[in-house]
């Protein structure tokens, strides 16, 4: 089998199946789980050095209540598509709503799926159709709370800045991540849980009377890693293998890097990794012009001090940038840095922000939740259900990649680490 060949395959070989058979050459090795954590390194059961090499597939979370591409493709498909490309790990976003209403889905977002025989009938069974193709196919599953209303994230008023609100309180948070690591404890590619997708602040409706109408409510990062630590102990406490994943506040763009490698502001959990996003726009204006060396002194300062000093590990969780108008220059040198940035940094895990060609976010249907002023997200953000989505990975039916060109890019950095655990 292909799969195999490519797997133990020496670099020539391997450069040779990518020339004769373009970027659909290999499978993921599949993760050896339960992954732990030392010093900067995620490693597997046996010991090894893992490199996280994921991909968001993103949906479930939505109003569509499924992870995207189920009207056209049937999940195992996707799931093979996914472990061909190299990838070893899927980050899957959900909210606290789908998981705790389980709401019926419209039957138009999983079509093909049900066509093929697949009981699809709920958001939970959407979600469990993803997780056992995915698992099946050897590819580790980073859950991850994204949201707590069903929706599209994230800005600064949608209501869902922090992993709380008043329709889903702090336990209502809990009690999903409960529920889920329960449900998946004997799914052991289900290995991890980012406990909340980019806290940052939030406008809550002001008490009667104020000036204004809203109030501006953020939460420093010691509140938010206690609330992170109640969290992920309710977590182990049902499923002692989940890796925990830690975002920062202010939209995890800027870690407290130097209060968690001096140890006052680590999470005081075990097998931790801290996971930064990492986007163009949070860089500056003039990146096409700005060297190598100094992007990369950027993002060390940022976040990846927390790696090259071997404290903990880094997942980088989000990062990406259209697959169709690479032509864009701002995006381009933001690709170009930061594809040499991993290379360089390869004790960083990546999670491409996204798998997705398609949107998920119900049909330009308002989000019932969604209580101007406070909140403005009139028509679920502009991502109707099917809509087309150009940071996707995959191409439109979900059984290739997009952009072949980029597609090898991040199979290069697969294949380097691929190496150096061979060596060991
Ligand atoms: C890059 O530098 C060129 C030449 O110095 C300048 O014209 C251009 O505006 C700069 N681009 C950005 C994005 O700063
Ligand atoms: C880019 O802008 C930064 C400030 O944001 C400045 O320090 C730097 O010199 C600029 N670099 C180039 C190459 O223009
Ligand atoms: C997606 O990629 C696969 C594999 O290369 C290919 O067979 C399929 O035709 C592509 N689909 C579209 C819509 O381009």
């Amino acid at each position: 089998m292909m799969a195999t060949l490519c797997r133990r395959a020496s670099r020539p070989l391997y450069l040779l199946s990518l020339l004769l058979l373009g970027v659909s050459a290999c499978s993921a090795a599949p993760l050896e789980v339960p992954l732990g954590v030392d010093g900067a390194r995620v490693v597997d059961a046996s010991g090894a050095n893992v490199r996280l090499a994921c991909v968001n597939w993103f949906g479930t979370e939505q109003l569509d209540g499924s992870p995207s591409g189920l009207h056209i493709q049937d999940p195992k498909t996707i799931a093979e598509t996914v472990s061909r490309l190299g990838f070893n790990c899927v980050r899957l976003p959900f909210s606290v709503q789908n998981v705790l209403t389980d709401p019926t889905l419209d039957a138009r977002t999983v079509k093909a799926a049900t066509e093929k025989g697949y009981k699809i009938r709920t958001s939970m069974d959407a979600l469990d159709a993803a997780v056992s193709a995915l698992s099946d196919a050897g590819v580790g599953v980073l859950l991850d709370n994204h949201m707590s209303d069903a929706g599209w994230c994230c800005n600064l008023v949608d209501d869902n800045g922090l992993w709380y609100n008043e329709r889903w309180p702090e336990e209502a948070w809990v009690e999903a991540w409960v529920k889920l690591a329960a449900r998946y404890r004997s799914t052991p590619l289900v290995f991890g849980a980012d406990l909340r997708n980019e806290p940052r602040e939030t406008r809550v409706k002001a008490a009667h009377g104020t000036p204004h109408a809203c109030r501006v409510v953020d939460e420093p990062w010691g509140a938010w890693r206690d609330a992170f630590e109640r969290c992920g102990r309710a977590i182990r406490a049902v499923n002692p293998q989940m890796l925990l994943v830690v975002e920062a506040t202010g939209f995890s763009v800027t870690l407290p890097v130097h209060e968690i490698i001096s140890g006052s502001g680590a999470v005081r959990l075990d097998r931790v990794v801290y996971s930064p996003h990492d986007y163009a726009w949070e860089n500056p204006k003039n990146l096409s012009n700005l060297t190598y060396p100094a992007f990369e002194a950027l993002l060390d300062k940022r976040w990846g001090v927390i790696a090259t000093e071997g404290k903990y590990p880094i997942l980088l969780g989000e990062f990406g940038a259209s697959q169709v108008e690479k032509e864009h220059s701002r995006d381009t040198s933001y690709w170009r840095h930061m594809m040499l940035y991993l290379a360089k940094r390869e004790e960083v895990g990546f999670a491409l922000w996204s798998l997705d060609s398609s949107g998920a976010n119900g049909d330009g249907k308002t989000p019932q939740w969604c209580k101007p002023p406070c909140c403005d997200k009139s028509g679920g953000s502009g991502h109707p259900h099917g809509e087309f989505q150009d940071w996707g990975l995959l191409n439109a039916s979900y059984t290739g990649a997009a952009n072949e060109a980029m597609a090898r890019d991040l199979q290069n950095l697969m294949y380097r680490l691929k190496l150096a655990v061979m060596a060991v």
